[in-house]
């Protein structure tokens, strides 16, 4: 039976990338708040989602897991019940193992009890992830196992896998009932790779993400992994505005699930403005489903790219990258971002908001580490002001 319950990339928020085990009942239910009077809710957030440390270190005598007390002391229904009430919905955390990667009891050979307790508790999205003993499972049966269990109960909860990209989930991902897989292991707020940790960056994961293209489309997403937008934590310098749009920019052109990672209930107003770009965000979640893909690169790790996703209406969004570490001229046309010969075309810069009339150029100057994302249309506007001032345009 087909799920229906991810058509588009799902949008939420999830604790780890900011709070990873410093999760509680009140951080969870002030998010909720946040995400309402934020304008996120409005701009399509949904999951509220709790990721690792939730849990007691054991099970109880029963064998059922316990919220940790002092974490959630009224349990997760009762926050499922409070972010039910603001239209929003519940995500959780566990592990297709032995352990959650924080140590925190698994799943593995518990998949019915833990299930029926998501359902009875109202989780709407369980995060499952692939760490503890596998008892010599493979994933496909693992996956599966949590698949079948979370189908016997009555409650339709979406599937998240999460095995870093380890076992290619994006071949068999969909056929177990995941709506979407993480295809890389786990980003920090970083532009690129930490070589000494092997943590990801926006550039990194990009990289690995984009030649999956094929094996995204409605319920079943490829997962670069949650935002970094507007994330602050120690250790880490964090993205710089122009690096923030740009990790935005291409997850939406990638059309990946927009889970936001930052500290939502005080977030600066540029941030918010990112996370909210409503333009930007209908590039992601077009009906299309369209994977976005690179179409042009030049001088490789550190040179520029072109990027086009073709949206449901005939329109395509095109972005140009700047990958190096200076401003640059990025140049592509109607043509090569695949429309038919025409002469009059419309391009709609989605963080600036201006509309520029071009008869098929479609360049700018990019700053580095920034892109462009234009919403292309073929035909003419009164609004629109004539091409040549796309390329003195440089701000950002
Ligand atoms: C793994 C996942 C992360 C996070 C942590 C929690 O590393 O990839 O996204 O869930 O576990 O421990």
């Amino acid at each position: 039976e087909e799920s229906t319950l991810a058509e588009a990339p799902p949008m939420g928020w999830n604790s780890w990338n900011t709070f990873a085990c410093d999760v509680s009942a009140a951080l969870i239910k002030e998010t909720a708040d946040a995400i309402v009077e934020s304008g996120m809710k409005a701009a399509g957030y949904e999951y509220v989602n709790i990721d690792d440390c939730w849990m007691t270190e054991e099970r109880d005598e029963d064998g059922n897991l316990q919220p940790d007390p002092e974490k959630f002391p009224n349990g997760i229904d009762a926050v499922a019940d409070y972010v039910h009430d603001r239209g929003l919905k519940l995500g959780i955390y566990e592990s297709a193992g032995t352990t959650t990667c924080g140590g925190y009891p698994g799943s593995l050979g518990h998949e019915e009890r833990d299930a029926q307790a998501f359902a009875d508790w109202g989780v709407d999205y369980l995060k499952y992830d692939n760490c503890g003993d596998h008892y010599g499972l493979s994933a496909v049966e693992r996956y599966t196992r949590m698949h079948e269990a979370l189908e016997a109960t009555d409650r339709e909860i979406v599937l998240s896998i999460c095995e870093w990209g380890n076992n290619d989930p994006w071949l068999w991902g969909h056929e177990v009932g995941g709506s979407l897989w993480r295809t890389t292991g786990d980003i920090k707020p970083l532009w690129t790779v930490d070589e000494d940790t092997w943590y990801h960056g926006v550039i990194d994961i990009v990289d690995m993400n984009e030649p999956l293209a094929a094996h995204a489309g409605p319920d079943h997403w490829n997962d670069p992994d949650m935002l970094e937008v507007g994330v602050d934590i120690d250790g880490y310098p964090g993205l710089t505005a122009t690096e923030d749009r740009t990790h935005f920019g291409l997850w939406a052109m990638m059309a990946a699930p927009l889970i936001a990672g930052n500290d939502v209930r005080n977030m600066s107003e540029q941030t918010r403005e990112i996370l909210t770009n409503e333009a930007v965000i209908a590039i992601d979640q077009d009906p299309a489903g369209k994977q976005g893909r690179r179409i042009k690169n030049t001088d490789g790790a550190d040179g520029t790219e072109v990027w086009m996703k073709p949206l449901a209406n005939g329109d395509r969004a095109v972005a140009l990258l700047n990958r190096g570490e200076r401003t640059r001229p990025i140049l592509t046309s109607a043509r090569e971002v695949g429309f038919d010969v025409e002469s009059a075309y419309i391009a709609r810069d989605l963080w600036a908001g201006t509309v520029t009339a071009t008869a098929g150029m479609i360049g700018a100057s990019v700053p580095a580490h920034g892109h462009k994302l234009y919403r292309v249309e073929r035909g003419q506007s009164d609004d629109a002001v004539p091409a040549a001032l796309l390329s003195i345009n440089t701000d950002e």
